[in-house]
């Protein structure tokens, strides 16, 4: 039995070093320590770890559903065969050495070159609230809303201490992790793994779920049974990549997307990442994620620190959706730091999909004054606007060179801007408002920039600089390519009335310059995005990686919302926008409608079902040239474009039911929720014919049974009717989509 009521003994030769805790320090009942045991509660979480009295090692009690008062020990098998007791006991923050043979979430090669560790508890502190990360991204709260545990763990041979942050957000049943890792010692150290967090389960058998892709097909989830062994998903591209999201769900094999148990783990990070899941001999199964150890190496003088990224963990006993709807709160609240993130999010034109490289300042002047007349509400000039010497007029050039091509702008960016703005959407007195494109952390060598500075350019000694789509990547871990993006892009911002940037990053980093390179980059890229979206707080601010290549918990906190993928095909989009609201908010997605046959697929689907799709997202677009479309299409746009407004509030600051799967059904349904409950949404696809087939239901989630909703165009049924019974709607097309709403009476 783990007792809750005294306190455990001191690990032996500890006893100096040990802090006197007692349950009147604790400080809230969010976080409740027992002598040497601790509880993180949250509403419907329970987060319990002690310390072991004859290691001063951290051993895991429970990680789920509440449990209270003392809870019983493990009962650690009997030591037989060449595993240590170290790896037959479940551990917080398991380091190397010592008979554990499983994945260690820390990796120190000390000056002498061991790479053994033995990490004790010293001591520990709780406050309210939440210190921020230095330097790095992190979710936020006052006392009210989160309480943090730090431990303080100390190997005595190598002088390294670790302090283990735990932050319990209560009402999202969320614990959110990171490390510190300082030098105490006198000679220099490396830190060759580090993650952020790492959990033992005690269950033999979970299913995993990750994120997969590649461009233009990201965030397709993959659930799979966890097997004996290593298995995990991570980057090694210098950003999160399109190839895995830096995101892991385990959940029971029974659990589905309405009912059972899920963990979910989002790394609050940009860079490269590991995700590993290890189910060991003993049974267990271990979760880490954190920076990838092969791409780390960071070496600590004396008295300096490491701080991992934070990983937050959320529990769920209502499925998959529950686990993502806990993320989309707590990320709505306490991680997207602008003033737009739940909030004002105009309909959109971009111009890349229709015109691509081909305009001037006269066509984007026509483009924009079509656009307000159908009711759009911002201008977005995507690429092609600048180089003076190296125009960019395809992808071969340009990039460095932020300033307006005389040749396409003779009388720069501010007089076409004025024009623009100067625009009122149609039927209203909104002023168009004008973004525009950029994509600061990239050099073509065909630029002024690169000729100047090809020092800036990421290289690996005399290795080739490999070009992807003709760029190179800067290196933005020197301070003096931090400054020279802040510079340029404060002059933009001054130089014309723009009020939304869309910030793209196309490509990975091929040849990097050394391991920590990695990390460093992202320590001065979080220096960029904070410096300009704390100097632009007005300003509307759009991430984006080649589509959906960077979207990740780090990039939210600075933008609110991120360009979901490059594929805007609208079937395709369904998976992608699903998958991506495993872990992200609708509201952080920018979706849009764009032209038939569509770019990547080829495939022409009918314009409602294109404009459905993509109200989803929270930032609702078009991507065309309504110039080009035929007069039918281009005559729905304005019905579209309202409708898109009308759901806005929902998608911004609803809860997202996944009715049913577009992997499962040929009927995909989800349901938006308002946060009072008194409105939602439907939206409900067919996504091929079926011919005589009994017409399916849709079973509806969230709603209150005992409440009357008013269905449009249905009729007044209980939530109870609509949940358990559900209904059905008919479709006389081969594909088709329908937006439906619910009021509750
Ligand atoms: C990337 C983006 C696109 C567009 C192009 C412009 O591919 O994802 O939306 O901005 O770059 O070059």
């Amino acid at each position: 039995m783990v007792r809750f009521t005294t306190r455990l003994a001191p690990a032996a030769g500890l006893v100096a070093l040990l802090s006197c805790p007692t349950v009147a320090q604790a400080a809230s009942s969010n976080v409740v320590v027992d002598g040497t045991s601790f509880a993180l509660n949250g509403e419907n979480v329970s987060y319990r770890f002690h310390v072991d009295n004859s290691t001063g090692d951290l051993i895991s009690d429970h990680f789920g559903g509440i449990v209270t008062g003392d809870i019983p020990a493990d009962i650690v098998s009997s030591i037989n065969g060449w595993v240590g007791e170290p790896g037959r006991v479940r551990r917080e923050f398991p380091d190397q050495g010592r008979g554990d043979f499983r994945t260690p979430a820390i990796r120190v090669r000390q000056t002498d070159g061991y790479t053994v560790s033995d990490l004790q508890y010293q001591s520990h502190t709780v406050i309210q609230g939440k210190p921020e990360l230095p330097g790095l991204p992190a979710t936020f709260g006052t006392g009210d809303d989160v309480t943090t545990l730090t431990v303080r763990l100390y190997d005595n041979y190598s002088s390294v201490a670790a302090d283990l942050s735990y932050s319990i957000f209560s009402k999202y049943d969320a614990v959110v992790r990171s490390v510190n890792v300082t030098n105490m010692g006198k000679g220099n150290i490396t830190v060759e793994a580090l993650a952020s967090m790492s959990v033992d389960f005690p269950f033999e058998d979970l299913d995993m779920i990750t994120l997969s892709g590649d461009w233009a097909r990201e965030a397709h989830p993959q659930r799979r049974k966890v097997q004996y062994g290593t298995q995990g998903v991570g980057s090694s591209a210098g950003y999160s990549s399109h190839l895995h999201n830096p995101f892991l769900a385990l959940v029971d094999p029974a659990t589905t997307e309405s009912s059972g148990e899920a963990w979910g783990f989002s790394l609050v990070y940009t860079g490269s990442f590991s995700v590993d899941v290890e189910k060991g001999s003993q049974g267990f199964t271990r979760a880490l994620l954190g920076l990838n150890p092969n791409q780390l190496s960071w070496s600590l003088g004396p008295g300096e620190s490491l701080t991992s990224p934070e990983c937050v963990s959320v529990y769920s006993n209502n499925g998959i959706g529950g686990m993502s709807r806990m993320f989309h709160r707590l990320y709505r609240n306490h991680l997207i730091k602008s003033k737009f993130a739940t909030s004002d999010r105009p309909p959109l034109l971009n111009s890349w999909e229709g015109l691509s490289f081909n305009y001037n300042a006269s066509t984007i002047v026509d483009l924009a004054q079509e656009s307000a007349d159908l009711g759009i509400k911002l201008f977005v000039l995507d690429d092609g606007w600048f180089g003076v010497k190296y125009p960019r007029d395809d992808d071969n050039a340009g990039l460095g060179d932020w300033t307006p091509n005389p040749a396409k702008f003779p009388h720069g960016l501010a007089s076409p801007v004025d024009q623009i703005t100067g625009l009122q959407a149609a039927n209203t007195s909104t002023d168009l408002r004008f973004g525009i494109w950029v994509e600061p952390e990239m050099v073509n060598p065909n630029s002024t920039l690169y000729h100047e500075h090809p020092d800036w350019a990421m290289h690996a000694g005399s290795y080739p600089r490999t070009l992807q789509r003709n760029q190179l990547v800067l290196n933005v871990a020197l301070p003096e390519v931090q400054d020279f993006i802040i510079d340029f892009m404060t002059k933009l911002l001054n130089s014309a009335d723009i009020s939304y940037i869309k910030w793209d990053n196309n490509r990975g980093i091929h040849e990097m310059p050394s391991p920590s390179t990695d990390h460093k980059y992202m320590l001065g890229m979080y220096r960029v995005f904070d410096t300009l979206t704390t100097r632009f707080p007005n300003v509307l601010w759009e991430g984006c990686g080649s589509g959906g290549g960077r979207f990740d918990a780090g990039v939210l906190q600075y933008f609110p919302q991120i360009w979901a993928s490059d594929d805007t095909d609208a079937m395709e989009r369904i998976t992608i926008q699903l998958g991506t609201s495993l872990v992200y908010p609708p509201s952080a997605m920018g979706a849009h409608l764009s032209a038939v046959p569509n770019q990547q697929t080829g495939r022409t689907l009918p314009i409602s079902f294109r404009g459905h799709v993509a109200m989803m997202g929270g930032s609702f677009g078009l991507e065309l040239d309504p110039a080009d479309m035929p007069a039918d299409d281009k005559a729905a746009l304005p019905g579209l474009i309202k409708l898109a407004e009308k759901v806005n509030p929902l998608i911004l600051k609803g809860d997202l039911y996944r009715l049913s799967l577009p992997e499962d059904s040929n009927w995909p349904a989800v349901l938006f929720i308002s946060e009072n409950g008194s409105q939602a949404v439907l939206f409900y696809f067919q996504t091929a014919p079926r011919i005589n087939n009994s017409i399916p239901r849709v079973r509806f989630q969230g709603l209150d049974s005992a409440a009357m909703y008013k269905v449009e165009g249905k009729g007044v049924y209980s939530g109870a009717t609509l949940m358990n019974m559900g209904l059905q709607f008919p479709f006389d097309t081969d594909v088709g989509s329908i937006v439906v709403f619910l009021e509750k009476e």
